[in-house]
């Protein structure tokens, strides 16, 4: 069902609420030609009704003759900033970016955070936005699993399937998203609501078995049988199965680029209101997939690129996979079993280490 203007006025009330959005705060709506018109009119209303002074910063899209997909994620690094000084200077000047155009994963968009600039990334449906309108809450879930994160050396991960993958970690911090941007130089998405970092370069080990069910993105389909990936050094090197293994590995070498096997982010889903189903819902184009990132217990691990959290690696595939029913320990402790998250027993969660 569409959701009304007054809802989505409601919803950017709240989340800009959240965000510390103060009187006379500059804002600068970053739009696109795929940029919503309830989202940008809604956000508009929103944030003037706040007292904001506020911007609209319109760019051409890029990449589209590169791109295989329509997705925004279809293709990371270059942007419609790259090279852009007078749009550069615009967001660096402004308190606070909605970026409703998709800024991820490109140099730009650090160079724009560093200067204390807010940019909260929403692109999704209004009414998946609507549905999940970020929560203190969120944060403080989403706050104690990156704590959890921050101070482990490995994470182990297994599956009925037979997934077994350690990744020596450390080297990257623990990323949260949780759907606001409440501090100085702070990036997020809405929606969201999980826990990321990254392994040590060039350590992560073992297999990976996706299982019928789990999910491609941004091929956005639930996986019919079985892909059993092989992890050496932190590099996927060989992905066998059926259909959907010939479907990824095609997609994945149309990029040329050994730098897309590489391990990227990994962790997992901390948000109740989204849910794995709804990808099958949608039409393809009409969404990036948020639920399918952010549902409960879900261990999402990716393919591609580490600029985001400072890394050197910088490749235009990049391909995030949610997961069902898998388990993930960290240093020997199962925070999530099974796909159910474990954070509201912690006394409960402790076992010996491995
Ligand atoms: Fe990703």
């Amino acid at each position: 069902m569409p959701v009304s203007d007054a809802e989505m006025i409601q919803a950017w009330t709240e989340v800009l609420t959240l965000s510390r959005l103060k009187r006379d705060d500059v804002v600068t709506i970053l739009t696109s030609q795929n940029t919503h018109p309830q989202t940008l009119s809604t956000a508009l209303i929103a944030a003037s009704s706040l007292g904001a002074r506020v911007n609209r910063l319109d760019l051409p899209p890029v990449n589209g003759e590169k791109a295989h997909s329509r997705d925004s994620l279809a293709y990371l690094g270059i942007t419609p900033l790259t090279g852009n000084r007078a749009a550069i200077a615009a967001l660096k000047e402004s308190d606070l970016v909605l970026d409703l155009m998709t800024l991820l994963f490109s140099p730009e968009q650090h160079e724009i955070l560093k200067t204390g600039t807010k940019i909260l990334l929403a692109v999704e449906p209004p009414e998946v936005l609507a549905r999940m309108v970020p929560t203190p809450e969120d944060k403080a879930r989403v706050a104690r699993a990156a704590a959890l994160l921050e101070q482990a050396r490995e994470m182990h991960v297994t599956s009925p399937a037979g997934t077994d993958l350690r990744c020596p970690l450390g080297q990257y911090p623990a990323v949260q998203e949780y759907g606001f941007v409440d501090e100085p130089g702070r990036w997020d998405h809405w929606p969201s609501g999980f826990i990321l970092t990254w392994p040590n370069e060039g350590q992560a080990q073992g297999r990976i078995v996706l299982d019928r069910g789990d999910i491609l993105l941004p091929m956005k389909s639930y996986l019919a049988a079985p892909v059993e990936m092989t992890v050496e050094n932190g590099y996927v090197t060989a992905i066998e199965g059926r259909l959907d293994a010939d479907l990824l590995k095609d997609y994945m070498a149309a990029f040329d680029d050994p730098e897309a096997y590489a391990l990227s982010h990994i962790g997992w889903g901390l948000q109740k209101r989204a849910r794995w189903s709804t990808l099958g819902l949608y039409d393809r184009e009409a969404t990036i997939g948020m639920d399918a990132r952010a549902f409960e217990g879900n261990f999402l691990w990716s393919l591609g690129p580490n600029n985001e959290v400072g890394g050197d690696r910088v490749t235009a595939c990049h391909i995030d996979i949610p997961m069902r029913h898998c388990t993930i320990r960290l240093d020997g402790a199962d925070v999530v079993r099974d796909g159910v998250v474990l954070d509201t027993l912690p006394m409960l969660q402790q076992e010996p280490a491995e």
